[in-house]
């Protein structure tokens, strides 16, 4: 009995080194190399290059001007540094886009987590008005099957199917290419993988203050957004939690009610997912409506609106300088070329931000 006892207290005593440990290196851990990805979508190297082909061919779009890579611009931090992103006839949208590189680490995708996975996203924006403008999914599949080396490739990448050129099997070859959009290896994971020094004492002194300070009670995780979750479980808080602030109305912060529009629960009024500290020093302007156009003042209006602080400058600074220290190693992104359309020659210019005319 007695002896019982003292192996669980023993055990718990474990436990308790265990998790002190851990949270004295800080509530996150390592980008892992590659993203995981659903048992009913396994990656192959046929999916990931049909996918990164439809995410860079604006044939996709109404009038073939925007794709993927349009708003989310893999030569830079996979968005598009506008407040509010541009889609076809040069429309604007409400909300700032988001980087796609390590999205694929979100349980669940956009600001309100209205996706449940990369598969489901995918196939919003193809129909959005004010992003790529189709008619409906029948016109992309209509677009993409008309190209000859399209069919080929669906039918490499989903063998064994009977019509493979069909819209979530698009889907699925670009959330396939989109899991390969990791940025390993920041001098944070290697400071996290032991390597004191890839830090600076500055750096160092930014990552304890966002553990006092708080922050990482919401930004904790792989990410720096949350626990990890299940996929299609989001991790959402109510931003701003306190609104007497000047910077409420200054950034309009509640003109957009969040996840309430997607579930129509009054207690999901201006709740968002918590976003990612990944590569945010490249992703300015900052917050769902890209009203704060710098890193610094970011972090001011987060420790007022979501912790009621008043940091110091040098706090600021010092938090700032940490969050740079989250920039990963960018894979070299090649822009592929891209299957000809019958009867046109193929240029592979039409694939970037303000690509003019059809392929
Ligand atoms: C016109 C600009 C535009 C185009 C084109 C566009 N997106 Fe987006 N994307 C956005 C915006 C804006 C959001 C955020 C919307 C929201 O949260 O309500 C977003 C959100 C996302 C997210 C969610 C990321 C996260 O962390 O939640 C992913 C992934 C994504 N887009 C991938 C794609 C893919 C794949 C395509 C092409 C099929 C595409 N986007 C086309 C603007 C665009
Ligand atoms: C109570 C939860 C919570 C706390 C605490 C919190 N955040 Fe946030 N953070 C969020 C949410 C939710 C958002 C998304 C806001 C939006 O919808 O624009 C966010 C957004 C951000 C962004 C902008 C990300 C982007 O891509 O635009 C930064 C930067 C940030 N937080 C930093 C911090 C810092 C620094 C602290 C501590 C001083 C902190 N946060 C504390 C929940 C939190």
């Amino acid at each position: 009995m007695l002896h019982t006892l003292r192996k669980v207290l023993k055990v718990m005593g474990a436990v308790l080194t265990v998790s002190v440990s851990v949270s004295a290196a800080g509530p996150h851990a390592s980008i892992p190399a590659r993203a995981p990805a659903p048992a009913a979508n396994p990656i192959t190297p046929a999916k990931i290059e049909l996918g990164k082909k439809l995410y860079f061919d604006p044939r996709l779009s109404v009038d073939g001007t925007v794709s993927c890579n349009s708003c989310h611009n893999l030569m830079s931090g996979g968005e598009d540094n506008l407040p509010v992103s541009v889609g076809v006839r040069g429309q604007k949208g409400g909300r700032s886009a988001p980087t796609v590189w390590n999205a694929a680490f979100m349980s669940v995708q956009f600001w309100d987590g209205r996706a449940a996975s990369l598969e489901d996203q995918a196939k919003g924006p193809l129909t959005n008005p004010i992003e790529m403008g189709m008619k409906d999914h029948a016109a992309v599949i209509k677009v993409v099957s008309e190209i000859p080396e399209y069919n080929d490739e669906f039918a490499a990448a989903f063998s064994g199917e009977k019509n493979p050129v069909n819209i979530d099997n698009l889907a699925k070859a670009i959330a396939t290419f989109e899991r390969t959009l990791v940025t390993p290896n920041s001098r944070f994971d290697q400071y996290l993988g032991g390597n004191e020094g890839a830090l600076t004492p500055v750096e160092r002194h930014g990552y304890e203050l966002v553990q006092s300070v708080g922050c990482v009670s919401c930004h904790s995780g792989v990410n720096f957004s949350g626990p990890t979750l299940p996929e299609g479980t989001g991790f959402y808080q109510k931003f701003p939690t306190y609104e007497t602030n000047s910077y409420v109305k200054q950034y309009r912060l509640k003109d957009d009610v969040g996840r309430f529009a997607v579930t129509k629960n009054l207690s999901d009024r201006h709740k968002w997912r918590v976003p990612t500290w990944r590569n945010i020093a490249l992703t300015a302007p900052y917050f769902h409506n890209g009203s704060v156009t710098s890193l610094d003042e970011a972090v001011r209006v987060m420790a007022k609106t979501q912790l009621d602080r008043d940091l110091r400058e040098e706090e600021v600074a010092a938090i700032v300088v940490f969050m740079r220290s989250l920039t990963g190693e960018f894979p070299k992104i090649d822009l592929p070329r891209l299957p000809a359309t019958p009867g046109f020659s193929v240029s592979t210019k039409a694939v970037g931000v303000g690509a003019k005319k059809r392929l």
